[in-house]
């Protein structure tokens, strides 16, 4: 019989991985803690119409890359690619932004069918801020704090932020206007991709990988240009404002995002360290997405981050994992019991415990204790159950073995340190 494999692009996370994982997850945790944002859970289908709308239709990720399905009655419902869409869904479905600023946060898996290759997979995981309520730019720097704080918390190097703003609406659109007549007097040269965006999308053509259409992209106008005076002095006062806090972005003018939800401020995490998918963070400001999808025009700016891609940085950079290696090991060769005994009486003292189950000869019992990584191993034979005495071994720091009577065990484990 053919055994059945794993979707493409979709990964187990093996014991043997999870301790960067359990590590990525406990900073994430805290971090959004400490500044003050709380969590939200959404679930991972909504209807598609929802990142079709909220996304747009134009975008890589609703022409290509939904995993949708219609449900029973009809509806169309897809695996979300993102979790920016649902978090508004549900705040403007619960009235979370009812005269209430919101600072939230999420972590999960998201679904995008784009073509598998390292760093880039089918589901992955994202850590994800948003920030409900604020027009900035004091609260655009505090989401790029988190993110810093987030690098620095894990001891991840050579992050290096990149920052764009995209302007207002009014702005956009003419700086929109001057990008279409540039590329439409290079036409023959742009790649199938970008002619398809001229029209309604001109802003991602500043995004496309294609070596020629990069060349044309290089003489592009400049959104900086186009900034009325108002959005220049906010630019100014968030990079100021990081500056001030010890960041120094690289300014990127031609740095637009993938999903059409964003204005003003944006910005993107890159590495050189993990090949071609290199951005480990992203994000910006998305001022009309919650009025768009039915609510109080709510001002807003968040980033996700790919979990894959950050476990990956600290693997490339020798970032300790949290230890997952057991205390105590325990062998009772009298009864089973005993070691069950042991066993607890050790966790409510706050180590971690495995009894030896099944049964067999001492040596092999022994072997056990060793692969299982323990630091010590408690062996109970007839004559120390009789006595009601333990033998603690010491597997790995070299102090021997002593026979302990079974209440004084914990305070010898201590004092062995
Ligand atoms: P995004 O740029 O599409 O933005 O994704 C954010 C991050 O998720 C990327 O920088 C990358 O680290 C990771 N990522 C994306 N796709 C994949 C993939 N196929 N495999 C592995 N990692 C991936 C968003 O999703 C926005 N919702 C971010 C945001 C939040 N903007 C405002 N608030």
């Amino acid at each position: 019989m053919s055994r059945i494999q794993a979707v493409k692009g979709m990964n187990d996370l093996l014991p043997g991985q999870i301790g960067h994982w359990h590590r990525v997850e406990a900073v994430l945790r805290d971090v959004a803690w400490r500044y003050g944002y709380q969590e939200i859970r959404t679930p991972v289908l909504e209807k598609t119409e929802l990142f079709r709308q909220a996304i747009g239709d134009q975008t890589d990720i609703v022409e290509k890359e939904m995993y949708v399905f219609e449900d029973a009655g009809g509806v169309s419902l897809a695996l979300r690619p993102e979790a920016t869409a649902s978090t508004v869904r549900a705040g403007n479905e619960h009235g979370l932004f009812h005269n209430r600023k919101q600072r939230l946060w999420y972590m999960g898996p998201m679904f995008r069918r784009e073509r598998p290759q390292k760093g880039r997979y089918r589901q992955f995981h994202q850590f994800g801020i948003e920030a409900f309520g604020w027009p900035g730019p004091d609260v655009d720097a505090e989401v790029i704090r988190v993110g810093t704080r987030v690098w620095k918390e894990l001891g991840v190097a050579g992050v290096k932020l990149h920052l764009n703003t995209l302007g207002s609406e009014a702005s956009r659109t003419r700086y929109r206007d001057a990008l279409r007549d540039y590329f439409t007097a290079h036409v023959d040269s742009l790649d199938g991709d970008s002619r398809r965006r001229l029209e309604r999308n001109p802003l991602r053509i500043l995004d496309s990988k294609v070596p020629e259409t990069r060349q044309i992209v290089m003489q592009a106008p400049s959104m900086m240009d186009f900034l009325e005076s108002g959005e220049r002095e906010n630019f100014d006062s968030l990079v100021d404002s990081l500056s001030r806090s010890g960041i120094e972005p690289v300014i990127d003018d031609r740095l637009v995002r993938g999903l059409d939800y964003y204005t003003g401020t944006v910005f993107e995490w890159v590495t050189d360290q993990l090949g071609s998918q290199d951005a480990v963070c992203a994000g910006g400001r998305y001022d009309g997405l919650v009025a768009s999808r039915g609510g109080h025009p709510t001002p807003a700016v968040g980033f996700a981050m790919g979990l894959e891609r950050l476990v990956e940085l600290m693997s490339v950079q020798d970032i300790p994992a949290d230890g997952g290696n057991l205390d105590v090991y325990v062998i009772s060769m009298a009864d089973q019991q005993t070691a069950v005994d042991i066993g607890e009486a050790l966790r409510d003292a706050g180590y971690r415990v495995c009894e030896h189950c099944g049964g067999g000869k001492l040596s092999n019992s022994m072997k056990r204790a060793d692969q299982s990584g323990a630091r010590f191993a408690v062996v109970v034979g007839e004559e120390e159950q009789a006595e009601g005495s333990v033998q603690l071994k010491d597997l790995r720091g070299g102090r021997g073995q002593v026979r302990v009577p079974r209440e004084s065990l914990v305070q010898t484990m201590r004092e062995i340190g």
